[in-house]
């Protein structure tokens, strides 16, 4: 077993799969407000994949090994859900604030990204654990070049997040993607710097902190899916897909809306 160098034509579909994802959340962002049911964001993805942009729904009927298939074409985590929440009848209310994570196939390839919103009016807690989330996940970007090793971005992004008050979730972690949804390696995000895969230029992975403002713990419910905090406090995710490049990193989830990276 080991992690793929992907060859340039691979690279090329693989940006043109991520800007796919970004673009998704880029029409789905004007929906994601107070009154709509996260099975409408859902309907909405689903059909904007399907008829718009020819792209397959990665995570619609997905079953990896000892779970039943994922019931949509996107995840929907509000509130104390830190991922993998199925859209459902749920209505979003003033203040909550919602993970949508799509993956999209083109031509073969996976493109990963998701983002955090805010719903009305959020509170200064709630706004801050997303925007530490965000800057905690480009903590981990910044530091990918080849030569780096995986443990570097756990540790800058560990680092960060629990210097702020807040815990990172250990039980998921961000992976190798390509024409595998869910490949090697696994990125996860607490460690030690200098420690594990030494990165090289044509490695694809995403980088997906979850991040707690209470303690680490979660569990899962009966769904089969949805994982909260155990304590109930709220959690935030954001993701990209990122290439190891000669000299850095290059974000493959780019579009037109793709939040500025952090100053
Ligand atoms: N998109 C998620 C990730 O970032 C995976 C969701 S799998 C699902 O890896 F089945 F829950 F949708
Ligand atoms: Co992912
Ligand atoms: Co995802």
């Amino acid at each position: 077993m080991s992690v793929q160098l992907k060859s340039p034509e691979a690279i090329a579909k693989m940006r043109v799969a991520g800007r796919l994802a970004s673009e998704l959340l880029d029409y789905l962002t004007p929906h994601i407000k107070v009154g709509v049911t996260t099975g409408e964001i859902d309907r909405l993805a689903h059909d904007y994949m399907v008829n718009v942009q020819h792209t397959v729904p990665a995570t619609l009927n997905y079953a990896p090994p000892g779970h039943k298939p994922y019931p949509a074409s996107l995840c929907t985590s509000v509130n104390h859900v830190v991922c993998h929440g199925i859209p459902g009848d749920k209505v979003l209310k003033s203040g909550d604030i919602v993970n949508v994570d799509v993956t999209v196939i083109k031509d073969g390839f996976h493109g990963d990204s998701s983002r955090m919103f805010t719903i009305g009016t959020p509170s200064i807690q709630a706004k801050r654990l997303i925007d530490v989330t965000y800057e905690a996940m480009w903590k981990g970007i910044r530091v990918v070049q080849p030569g780096a090793h995986l443990g570097d971005i756990g540790h800058v992004i560990q680092k960060f997040a629990e210097s702020q008050g807040y815990s990172v979730v250990r039980e998921f972690c961000g992976h190798g993607i390509g024409e595998v949804f869910h490949e090697e390696p696994q990125v996860l995000h607490y460690g030690r710097a200098g420690t594990g895969l030494k990165l090289q230029a044509g490695m694809i992975f995403t980088i997906e902190p979850m991040i707690n403002a209470g303690k680490p713990g979660i569990r899962g419910l009966a769904d089969g899916w949805t994982v909260v905090t155990s304590d109930h406090s709220l959690s935030a995710q954001w993701e990209h897909t990122v290439l190891v490049t000669p000299d850095g990193f290059e974000v493959l989830t780019v579009s037109a809306g793709t939040p500025p990276p952090p100053a």
